[in-house]
Formats: C-alpha cells, sequence, structure tokens
C-alpha cells in the first residue's frame, strides 16, 4: 500500500479532472462502467492509427500484426484469471453475451425437460433472463437461492435446491445493486460435489479482486472490458476446455469454420468455434492494456484502497439521520446502496447530478431482488482505487443538501 499514491493514480485519468456543471466531476458510478485510463485510450487510438486491419484472415504485414496483438490480448486475459490455456478465453460483448452462450450453447445441448438450473435472489437480468428464455425453449425448471434481509445467500436453503435434477448454477460473484460478496467457493465445492458446472458471473468482481479460475474451479466464467477499465463492446467467457469442446458453436459464419460445403460443415477449433465473424479487434487489444495497468497498480492494492473507501463511505453515510444502507452483508465490495428517508432514488441522483456527482438510481437491472427487498429501488454509490475520501466527503455533503431541499 506504501506505494498506492490515488494522486498519482488520477493524473492517468483524463475525464476525472472534467469539471461538470462548474463543478469538479466526482464519479460514483463505477459498477455502471468504469473510467479509463490514457494507456488504454491511446492504445484503442494507436491501434486505429497504425494497425487497423482483419485478423486471422490476410498475407499481408498489418493483418499479422494485429493478429499477433490479438492474440497476445487473449494470452494477458488468460494469464490475468489464470486459465490453463488461451483455447479457454472467448472474446465476447461482454458478460451478458457471455451469459446468453452458455445458456444458448451449452443449455440448448445438455439441459432439457425438467432439468433445473440454479440462480440467487441476488442476480442481475443478464443471469436471469437468458436462463428463462433457455426454461421457455426446452421445459425446464429454474430455482432461486433465497437471501436474507442483509443481501446473503442463504447456504443451506441452496444446499436444499439440489437435486438429481440440477444441471448447471449459475451465480453473480459480486451483487452490483448491494455489494455482497457471494461465497462462490464454497458453490463451487458443493455443486461438484453432486457433479453440476458452475457458471460466475464476474462483472463485478473481476476489478476488484483477484480471480484464479483454477483455484475457483469455476466451469465458466464471465467478465466485462468496460467494468476493468477498458473498452465497452468486448468480454470474456472462461470456460473449461473440456466442456468447451463438447459444446456446439454459438453464433455461425466466417472464423469459426475448418471447412465449409453445402453438404457439410467442419467447425474451427476453439476458441475461434465461438467467435463468427471480424471480431472486435481494438477491444481486446484495449483490455490487454486495461490489463497492464491493473497488474502495475497491484489487484490487491486496489481490494485494500477499496475496502477503505467502503468503510469509510459507510460510516459517513451512516451519520446521516433517516438514511437505510440496502445490503449489508459480512462480506462487500465497494457499492453501497442506500435509501434517505422516503426521498425516491432519482430526485437524490438529479440533486447530486447538478452539484457535479455522479451516481446511479433505480432498481439496477436486479429487479427481482428490489422486490424481495420490498422497494423499488435505491440510490447506489460505487467507488473504483482512483476514488477518494475527499470525494466521499463532498458526495456526503451534497447529499445532506438534496435531503435538505427535497423535505
Ligand atoms: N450492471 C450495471 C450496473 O450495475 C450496468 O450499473
Amino acid at each position: 500500500m506504501n506505494d498506492f499514491n490515488v494522486n498519482r493514480i488520477r493524473e492517468d485519468f483524463p475525464i476525472l479532472h472534467r469539471k461538470i456543471r462548474g463543478r469538479q466531476l466526482v464519479y460514483f458510478d463505477n459498477a455502471a462502467t468504469s473510467q479509463k485510463p490514457l494507456s488504454v485510450i491511446e492504445t484503442v487510438s494507436n491501434y486505429y492509427k497504425t494497425l487497423n486491419s482483419n485478423v486471422h484472415r490476410g498475407v499481408h504485414f498489418l493483418s499479422d500484426e494485429a493478429t499477433n496483438k490479438y492474440e497476445e490480448a487473449r494470452e494477458k486475459v488468460r494469464s490475468f484469471i489464470n486459465a490453463s490455456s488461451v483455447n479457454e478465453i472467448i472474446f465476447v460483448r461482454g458478460t451478458t453475451e457471455a451469459i446468453n452462450l452458455i445458456a444458448t450453447s451449452y443449455g440448448n445441448s445438455k439441459i432439457s425437460r425438467d432439468d433445473e438450473i440454479i440462480i440467487s435472489a441476488l442476480e442481475h437480468h443478464s443471469n436471469i433472463v437468458p436462463w428463462q428464455m433457455l426454461c421457455e425453449r426446452t421445459g425446464a425448471k429454474l430455482k432461486v437461492i433465497p437471501i436474507n434481509d442483509k443481501g446473503e445467500i442463504l447456504f443451506d436453503e441452496f444446499e436444499k435446491l439440489i437435486t438429481e435434477k440440477t444441471k448447471l448454477i449459475s451465480v453473480i460473484h459480486i451483487s452490483n445493486a448491494l455489494g455482497t460478496i457471494n461465497p462462490i467457493k464454497e458453490i463451487i465445492e458443493k455443486a461438484h460435489s453432486r457433479n453440476i458446472p458452475v457458471l460466475i458471473d464476474g462483472a463485478q468482481s473481476t476489478q476488484h479482486c483477484r480471480i484464479d479460475v483454477k483455484e475457483l474451479d469455476c466451469d465458466f466464467f464471465a467478465f466485462s472490458g468496460h467494468k476493468i477499465f477498458g473498452p465497452t463492446g468486448i468480454g470474456v467467457l472462461y470456460g473449461k476446455e473440456k466442456l468447451l469442446d463438447e459444446m456446439p458453436p454459438y453464433h455461425g459464419g466466417g472464423e469459426m469454420i475448418e471447412s465449409v460445403s453445402f453438404e457439410k460443415t467442419i467447425y474451427n477449433k476453439l476458441p475461434y468455434k465461438f467467435e463468427a465473424g471480424t471480431p472486435d479487434i481494438s477491444g481486446p487489444i484495449g483490455l490487454a492494456s486495461a490489463i497492464d495497468y491493473i497488474n502495475k497498480i497491484g489487484i490487491d492494492n486496489i481490494s485494500n484502497y477499496e475496502n477503505k473507501l467502503l468503510e469509510y463511505g459507510t460510516t459517513e453515510l451512516m451519520k446521516i439521520g433517516d438514511l437505510r444502507i440496502i445490503g449489508t452483508a459480512e462480506n462487500k465490495a465497494s457499492v453501497i446502496s442506500f435509501l434517505a428517508g422516503n426521498l425516491h432514488p432519482y430526485d437524490v441522483g438529479t440533486i447530486l447530478d447538478h452539484q457535479g456527482i455522479a451516481i446511479r438510481t433505480g432498481h439496477h437491472c436486479a429487479e427481482p431482488l428490489m422486490k424481495r427487498l420490498g422497494i423499488s429501488g435505491t440510490a447506489r454509490v460505487s467507488f473504483a482505487f482512483y476514488n477518494t475520501k475527499e470525494e466521499i466527503d463532498l458526495f456526503i455533503t451534497a447529499l445532506r443538501k438534496a435531503i435538505k431541499m427535497l423535505k
């Protein structure tokens, strides 16, 4: 932590120096998307300035160079999450596409009528709707692990949900709405003791803590580039090679084939089998640059610093009377959802915005979770490692002002 200098780090993020409505931007909407360091912005820009060409297709110099960079990015991702092989790293548009890929390819081929899929009450819509669509197609059933009022999974109830019909368990690692960190290692161990594969939605965890898919032993893991300081439109699906190998392609087209005739098409090997068409090329290259940046700061330094922000933000918010923190799990990441008295989160968010403070309000794409908690939505602040205690102070002052104005 000694060499963690947040003021120095902030210099790397041009957008943090923007004035919003004449005030210093305070960006507390990191769970929606993170800001990008200059190194990532320049990497993407340089790709188009110096490298732009299609991958895996050309005989020419630029295509060769772009292909190398694209595949180097795959290797960087492999090493970042400690996968065994680059064959296990599929580039997709984001977590949502990764989950849809599994629900379609794995789901259609391995899950049928009366089979069961388990998710949790904490899920984002992206880890609910693809399974509902699969259930509609196949007649399978969706079961939901309940939570307590703090926003923690009830592990005993989870164990009771597992039956001989359970074919897949898909859970969020860190709740985008409440910040709860789920006991995914224990969930995976329990599932594997019954030979059930597990998909982890890592959209909100990969930016906050070290991910080691080998140590976790998860079967699938999904995350998005834009949440980890990389570009939008690029994400990663990790899958164990054996499982990916058995799965049929998701999309058909160029690149995912070995040979095509009108009689029969032979599919390409991994990972290309799942990357039909010209891929996003600058995306993985930008993502690799974001991973370099994270590695330079150190993911453990990031976790430690963000935990301090979480602790400070929680303490300061709790000093405000008539304010409820929604989501009080023992194990939390730097996300705080709250309700101030009876004030509508949207009104609170709008008045904060007028003071240059960006937060998110609403159901956070987790409507069933909000329903379980008996609310329609929350105001949510989510911190990244470039945020500061001083920004939290600005936010608290602005929030007090908003509450006073709205009461
Ligand atoms: N899932 C993102 C969020 O929580 C968009 O804001």
